[in-house]
């Protein structure tokens, strides 16, 4: 059986371990040959990939490991490059989250003016490694995971638009998980319509493999606990996931005919989540101070003992999507998984020129599109509000727009006027000092 070259782009992220433990488990039926590590942070990746080193001396050592800095190095050969950068790691997204919250408006890591602040980050690098990976494998997939996927989409649909970047995001099925648990039966059994942008969308159907349909019963649940139930992850544990599965009762009330994305909750009750925000202490507090520890110190402690028996890395439903993803492109498996593509009429009555996330069918030639027909009227007016606000960004970051970056926060439901439109983006502006393009 051939096997598969592999680069992880954001070699130092706190998701970095995950996506490697969970390769190791697929090693029958995805086998991997190559395995290379890449980030511009030399030192951040460097406790990772140490830990590596011991560990898949020890458990793989028919795997080649490597771990770089260097483009040429990182992206020859490869078939595929797991992307997960962060542009501006943990720091700027602290500011993305705070600055907002100043003016009591959602600081959010993809929704709002947060969001909107890293797409202004994320697009430049995330040219920069499809065109190296082109560059020298011209062959290779891209799948990515670098947040914010919508606005990253919509540039490189711009931007790149024969690429072989395939966008996508762990959400959905994080929430299918929870659905599953709820009715008691397996995630892998639903056949699902679906539909929206990326944290941004509602399921239309829910069945079972006998056509049953799972819906009534689901509803039954989320009406009075959201998707909130117990699972056995590594994700999505701490309370705040919690409060946002809770929520989605309250979403979910909004539009009883469908079920929705958790991110809904951002767009249709900030000013609840302000109310409910610690200005000072925010998710990426929480995340620098709980999975970024955890996953550094599990590292660290690998490297002084100089053994990863007993280690502290652990799989996860994130790690799992994307290695199916690949799986499913190296092995022509036609599964149906959902992705953020062009809609190209794939939902009739939306922008065709939209980056849309919706059910396709994966096989070695890419994906398939599912078209999933008319979408209603409340979805459809959300939609061409936010992703008016997605094409605007992308449209100010070619242009180097003040003007388009204005319209942009101006339009997001997040935000409550032109006025605080503006002075959120000039102290946005500041705090990206080096990271955006110059706006005119
Ligand atoms: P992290 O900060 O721990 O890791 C990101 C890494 O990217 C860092 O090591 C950083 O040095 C590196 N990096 C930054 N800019 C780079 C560049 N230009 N080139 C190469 N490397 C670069 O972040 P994290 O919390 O582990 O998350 C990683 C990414 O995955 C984020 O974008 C996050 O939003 C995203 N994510 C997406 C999903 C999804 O559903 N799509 C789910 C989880 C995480
Ligand atoms: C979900 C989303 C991701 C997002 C992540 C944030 O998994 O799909 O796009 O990056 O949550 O999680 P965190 O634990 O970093 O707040
Ligand atoms: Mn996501």
């Amino acid at each position: 059986m051939k096997k598969f070259s592999i680069t992880v782009a954001g070699g130092g992220s706190t998701f970095t371990p995950r996506i490697i433990m969970m390769l190791l488990d697929h090693q029958e039926e995805f086998p991997i040959g190559k395995l290379c590590l890449y980030d511009n942070d030399k030192d951040r990746q460097e406790v990772i990939a140490k830990a590596f080193e011991i560990l898949l001396k020890e458990r793989a050592p028919q795997i080649e490991f490597s771990y770089t800095v260097e483009p040429e190095v990182a992206f020859t050969d490869t078939d595929f490059v797991m992307a997960h950068i962060r542009v501006g790691k943990y720091a700027m997204r602290e500011k993305d989250e705070k600055i907002p919250m100043k003016y009591s408006v959602v600081g959010q890591e993809t929704c709002g003016p947060g969001g909107i602040a890293y797409g202004m980050r994320s697009i430049g690098g995330i040219l920069e490694i499809l065109d190296y990976m082109e560059k020298y494998s011209p062959n290779a997939w891209m799948l990515n995971y670098s947040n914010p996927a919508a606005i990253v989409a919509e540039a490189t649909r711009r931007l790149r638009p024969n690429s072989r970047i395939i966008n996508i995001c762990d959400m959905p099925l994080g929430i299918m998980i929870h659905m599953a648990k709820i009715l008691g039966v397996n995630e892998k059994e639903f056949d699902i319509s679906y539909f929206g942008l990326n944290h941004f969308g509602w399921w239309t159907q829910i069945k079972d493999k006998e056509g049953n349909d799972l819906m009534p019963k689901l509803k039954t649940y989320v009406k009075e606990h959201g998707y909130d139930i117990h699972v056995e992850s590594a994700q999505h544990d701490d309370e705040s996931w919690h409060e946002t599965y809770r929520k989605v009762k309250d979403v979910y009330a909004v539009d009883p005919e469908t079920l929705p994305n958790t991110y809904l909750k951002y767009y249709l009750y900030p000013d609840y989540v302000v109310a409910h925000t610690d200005a000072n202490y925010t998710r990426a507090n929480q995340v620098m101070d709980g999975r970024e520890k955890t996953v550094f110190s599990a590292a660290r402690d690998i490297i002084e003992k100089g053994t990863a028996k007993d280690c502290g890395f652990v799989v996860d439903d994130h790690a799992s999507y994307i290695v199916d993803l690949a799986r499913a492109l190296a092995f022509n498996t036609k599964e149906k998984m959902l992705l953020i593509v062009p809609n190209e009429g794939a939902i009739e009555n939306f922008d065709p020129e939209a980056m849309v996330e919706i059910p396709c069918i994966i096989g070695k030639d890419g994906y398939e599109k599912i078209n999933q027909g008319r979408i209603p009227q409340f979805q459809k007016g959300l939609m061409e509000q936010q992703v008016s606000v997605e094409k605007l960004v992308v449209e100010a970051w070619i242009e180097g727009s003040y003007q388009k970056l204005w319209q942009a926060l101006t339009l997001s439901r997040t935000v409550p006027s032109a006025g605080i439109a503006k002075q959120i983006l000039d102290d946005l502006i500041e705090a990206n000092k080096g990271y955006w393009p110059e706006l005119k």
